[in-house]
């Protein structure tokens, strides 16, 4: 299946990126990590969305619109409670790649619980931002 359109979703407190626990998630803003998103889909040609919202349902409405072919998203937290955002995603039936910043299997074991690892095309934990572009780049070779 071409992928010409993704949409990038990140969860809750990412808009604090930067100055939130540098030690787990690095120094660089939400919108230095888009930038970068941004770059690798224009050498990727490929057109990306970003999204970020702290709200579970303003996340719900994001998924119930998208229209694009593919999805990656960092859950933040709601990865480990989010019953509802699991089962939107399977309602789209659009693939999607679950990405953390950090390597949530090193941290508290509550972080090892995923509710959309299972249903995802793959997971990506502790590379950084580069693991957008990572998730990104897959994504361009399914072209
Ligand atoms: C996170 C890991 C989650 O456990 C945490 O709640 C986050 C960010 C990550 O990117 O490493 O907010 O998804």
């Amino acid at each position: 299946m071409a992928i010409n359109s993704v949409v990038v979703i990140h969860g809750p407190n990412l808009n604090l990126l930067g100055e939130r626990e540098p030690k787990h998630y690095g120094n660089s803003t939400l919108d230095e990590i888009n930038s970068k998103i941004q770059a690798e889909a224009l050498q990727s040609n490929i057109s990306v969305e970003t999204f970020q919202s702290n709200s579970e349902a303003d996340i719900l409405n994001k998924i119930h619109s998208i229209k694009a072919d593919f999805i990656i998203i960092n859950p933040a937290a709601f990865t480990h409670t989010s019953v509802s955002i699991r089962d939107a995603l399977a309602a789209t039936k659009i693939p999607f790649i679950e990405v953390h910043l950090s390597n949530v299997f090193a941290r508290e074991s509550f972080r090892k619980e995923s509710f959309f690892s299972d249903i995802a095309v793959g997971v990506i934990s502790g590379f950084g931002a580069e693991g957008y572009l990572a998730a990104l780049r897959y994504a361009a070779q399914q072209k």
